[in-house]
């Protein structure tokens, strides 16, 4: 039996601190999903396709690690790919609240799914996408936080080439 897990999130952008935790992974599953949560609701600043893109970039060749996106609900996509994992990233404190909530709903909803938490790399524990665009959008050097693809995205989204 193949170890495949799903990775989901809003990867608005994806980041080194993302990346780390796939790599990280990928020492544990098979086969990682990297997901990506489509949300109209949500403000985001790249597409769905932008982003998409973005992380077919990073990730490189990796036959391991495949790239999609899903609308609705996690569990329903997490089984709709006969997955049981959801893969998440855990930083510092600051996260464990709005996990374990999510986590505990996902479980209501899907008993058989379990979610496995990786720690964040250390040197991207301070590391989120709104941080970074929060330093982006002022001007920031954010070279090194992001691959580079992404710096250069980031770059031309906010008119900064
Ligand atoms: O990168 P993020 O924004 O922290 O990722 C959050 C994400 C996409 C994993 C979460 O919002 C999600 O699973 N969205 C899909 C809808 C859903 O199933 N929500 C959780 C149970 S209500």
């Amino acid at each position: 039996m193949t170890k495949l897990a799903v990775y989901p999130g809003s990867f608005d952008p994806i980041t080194n601190g993302h990346l780390d935790l796939i790599q990280r992974g990928l020492r544990i599953f098979d086969t990682i999903i990297v997901a990506v949560a489509k949300n109209p609701a949500k403000q985001s600043l790249f597409t769905v396709e932008e982003r998409l893109e973005m992380i077919r970039v990073a990730v490189g060749d990796k036959p391991r690690v495949k790239i999609d996106s899903f609308q609705g609900l996690l569990v329903d996509y997490v089984r709709s790919v006969n997955a049981r994992i959801v893969l998440r990233g855990l930083r510092a404190v600051t996260d464990f609240e709005y996990e374990f909530q999510m986590n505990m709903m996902n479980r209501r909803l899907e008993p058989e799914i379990e979610t496995v938490f990786l720690m964040t790399g250390l040197p991207w524990v301070f590391l989120s996408s709104s941080i970074l665009k929060e330093a982006a959008v002022h001007g920031g050097n954010i070279e090194g936080m992001v691959p580079p693809y992404v710096f250069k995205q980031l770059k031309r989204k906010f008119g900064q080439e």
